[in-house]
């Protein structure tokens, strides 16, 4: 069955065949970020109209990329949620018109799903069960897969996203959106000993997040910094950069041994854009290499938004039997927990 994916859920349009025997067959990604980041975050209405402008020309472009033609598509897979409603009703609304026009099954997909899956298009992709670290602009959370559909959250941020943080540590110190790529990169050049930032949430039980006061003592460093010296030097932005990327990435791999050792798993996959952070993979590569488990991620262009995800996870549960009615389904909040598990998908 080839599945065409659309991703609308926030800033990139998205867009991928993906054959269930041949696997990828094209993608296509649009970013919005430049449209954005002269407002430093993502300004819903712009998103929204920027997706009904490139989504069209997307899906010829991956159709002719992939040499097929619209005859050959069996299904197709749209993000349903969560993310910002406006934006994925482009996403909803022509996916659901589409299925209907070439009379094909139709599916609104769970964007984390979609994340969760990503390291499945891998050459050596894991294999069930595992735990998962999502961590994007929008979820921090740690899950137990049994399989697909079968989800646990075992924690989760209490506050503001892992991306989130990253983002907001950016625009403090005036690097442009989004913060996260930019953070990472002045990370590079930083001198890891002139701060050590706090591990929040580490002295105690429990696997949830929480990166309000990791921000809150960022800011006080930076005004500290601009108190003595009026303003930040390109040392003190990579220094800054340096100490936060590092408080976050300790804090999800302290996190990440905790929930490995209460389940008794060896395999962890981590995904969304942070799973993209090069410190992170780096330092989770050697902990679970050390103590004989496999970590899994996708390759970065995966890890970002993208519409391959969609198009993966729709096609797994297209072939099992599921899709939705006439029904354009946008959800803004959407669980992950409420998902259908894959052996248990009702056929009507
Ligand atoms: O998964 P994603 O593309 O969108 C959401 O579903 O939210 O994740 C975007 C987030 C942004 O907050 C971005 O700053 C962050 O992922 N990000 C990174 C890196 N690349 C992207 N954070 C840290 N290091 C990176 N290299
Ligand atoms: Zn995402």
């Amino acid at each position: 069955m080839i599945v065409l994916g659309i991703e609308t859920s926030c800033d990139e349009t998205g867009v991928a065949l993906y054959d269930s025997e041949k696997g990828l067959l094209s993608d296509c990604l649009y970013s919005q970020t430049e449209i954005h980041a002269k407002f430093g975050g993502v300004i819903p209405e712009l998103a929204s109209r920027d997706h009904v402008r490139k989504i069209l020309p997307l899906i010829e472009e991956v159709i002719s990329k992939a040499e097929i033609t619209q005859a050959d598509i069996g299904g197709i897979a749209y993000t349903a949620g969560p993310g910002l409603v406006g934006a994925l009703l482009v996403g909803a609304s022509l996916g659901r018109a589409l299925g209907m026009a070439l009379n094909v099954p139709t599916l609104g997909v769970h964007h984390m799903e979609g994340h969760l899956l990503a390291p499945m298009l891998e050459p050596e992709p894991p294999s069930f069960p595992f735990i998962a670290l999502l961590v994007s602009g929008g979820h921090t959370q740690l899950v137990k897969v049994d399989e697909i559909g079968c989800y646990k959250v075992l924690g989760e941020s209490l506050d503001d996203a892992a991306g989130e943080a990253f983002d907001k540590v950016g625009k403090m110190l005036g690097l442009e959106y989004p913060g996260g790529p930019n953070v990472a990169r002045e990370a590079l050049k930083g001198d890891p000993e002139r701060f050590f930032f706090p591990r929040p949430m580490t002295n105690r039980p429990g696997l949830d997040f929480s990166f309000s006061g990791l921000k809150t003592h960022t800011r006080t460093t930076i005004k500290e910094i601009e108190n003595d010296t009026g303003r930040l030097n390109g040392a003190d932005v990579a220094d800054v950069a340096r100490a936060f990327e590092e408080a976050v990435v300790q804090t999800l791999l302290l996190k990440c041994k905790r929930a490995l050792k209460q389940t008794g798993m060896k395999r962890l996959v981590i995904a969304g854009g942070v799973s993209a952070n090069l410190r992170l993979r780096e330092l989770l590569e050697t902990e679970m290499r050390d103590t004989g488990r496999k970590v899994f991620y996708a390759q970065l262009r995966y890890c970002t938004d993208n519409g391959a995800m969609i198009a993966y996870a729709g096609c797994q549960r297209l072939m099992a039997g599921q899709s939705d009615d006439l029904t354009i389904n946008a959800r803004p909040r959407w669980s992950l927990e409420s998902l259908e598990p894959l052996s248990k998908v009702d056929l009507q």
